[in-house]
């Protein structure tokens, strides 16, 4: 496939009829890579990170699914049918929040469906949901590069922009949704620096932000979470932009635990903020009412990197994502543009009819 923009770091890809990726659990102390074609596998590194970033573990529940029916594809046509389906399902049971995840396995179902329908062989449908998959793969790339242009309008010369957790190619099948926007201001010549939380507590910020745009060659500087509103307050910020795994039809937006507070700090201080998201993770159907965030193991809070920071027996909570109330949202931006208040009227339009 041919890109505007070099493609240097891929979180998800296909080879030789499996999906691979890189284990983000290890980055950047180990650069693992592993490929697939067992749907439990995927589900495993699905739930414990080794993919993740809403984007990423959408195309990659789609490539596993395709990976999969080929490697069944010479069963009888109901005992075929009936695998994928399970496939689709133990992917859904992976992590609740993100709707990129359930976005692209409904496109497999629908896929799958029509392919019954038509009454296709075992070995065509499983061709079918190849072809999708990779089709899924390759609309996330071209929306992140999208968005990264719509977004780099906003960015002025010489601004510091605020990120959080990991909304970059390392979250994604590749390019990065809100590093994406940084990608595509760098590449046109802006002088951007980014300051990266570390984000508690599994550390997507100082792992693999910090890798991702140090590899590119963007300034990036490291700070803890609990300094975001110092540095905001303090001036230091022209921007904050951060990614989503879910942003409703009111204009909701929900995102890595911490990203409220610094919505917050950005509104009481001027400082616009920003939500790269494709299109695929803005559920029209879906109300602040029906989104379920999850919650992690505590064992997660309790240790750095593996390391016990507290009590053994000491009680913890781990949500991993918080909801960001529209009016402190300045603009979504999405591949098919801008998106900025009334959200429930402007997102229907943008986003058009979806399924
Ligand atoms: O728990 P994670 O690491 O999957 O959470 C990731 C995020 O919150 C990202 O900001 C979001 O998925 C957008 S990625 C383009």
């Amino acid at each position: 496939m041919e890109y505007p923009y070099p493609i240097k770091i891929r979180a998800v890809w296909w080879d030789n009829n499996r999906v691979c990726w890189i284990d983000t659990s290890k980055l950047p102390f180990e650069e693992k890579i592993y490929c697939t074609d067992d749907p439990e596998r995927l589900a495993k590194a699905i739930i414990t990170m080794e993919i993740r970033g809403a984007p990423a573990i959408g195309v990659a529940a789609a490539l596993g699914v395709a990976a999969y029916a080929l490697k069944i594809s010479s069963t009888n046509r109901e005992e075929f049918v009936k695998r994928v389906e399970e496939a689709i399902k133990t992917l859904w049971n992976t992590r609740p929040t993100a709707h990129n995840l359930f976005w692209a396995l409904t496109r497999m179902r629908n896929t799958l469906k029509t392919s019954i329908d038509e009454e296709l062989s075992p070995t065509d449908i499983a061709e079918r949901l190849r072809r999708e998959a990779l089709e899924i793969m390759d609309e996330d790339i071209r929306a992140n590069i999208r968005m990264g242009e719509y977004g780099a309008e906003l960015v002025p010369d010489n601004a510091t922009i605020l990120t959080h957790c990991n909304a970059g190619a390392l979250a994604t099948a590749a390019f990065g949704t809100a590093e994406g926007v940084m990608r595509v201001a760098w590449y046109k010549g802006k002088k951007i620096r980014v300051i990266a939380t570390e984000t508690r507590p599994v550390l997507q910020g100082a792992r693999l932000t910090v890798w991702e745009l140090m590899k590119e060659g963007i300034p990036v500087t490291l700070i803890t979470d609990n300094m975001a509103g110092y540095v905001i307050r303090r001036g230091m910020v022209d921007l904050v932009i951060v990614g989503a795994d879910r942003v409703t039809r009111e204009g909701y937006v929900i995102n890595k635990i911490g990203t409220y507070m610094i919505a917050l700090a950005a509104k009481r201080n001027n400082v616009p903020f920003y939500v790269a998201a494709p299109t695929s993770t803005i559920d029209l159907n879906s109300s602040i009412d029906d989104v379920v965030i999850e919650e992690r193991d505590p064992e997660e809070v309790k240790k750095v990197l593996g390391r016990p920071i507290t009590l053994e027996n000491a009680d913890a909570l781990n949500y991993a994502f918080d909801i960001t109330d529209p009016d402190l949202v300045t603009a979504i931006i999405t591949e098919k543009g801008v998106v900025k208040p009334p959200y429930p009227e402007n997102l229907k339009r943008i986003v058009g009819s979806q399924g």
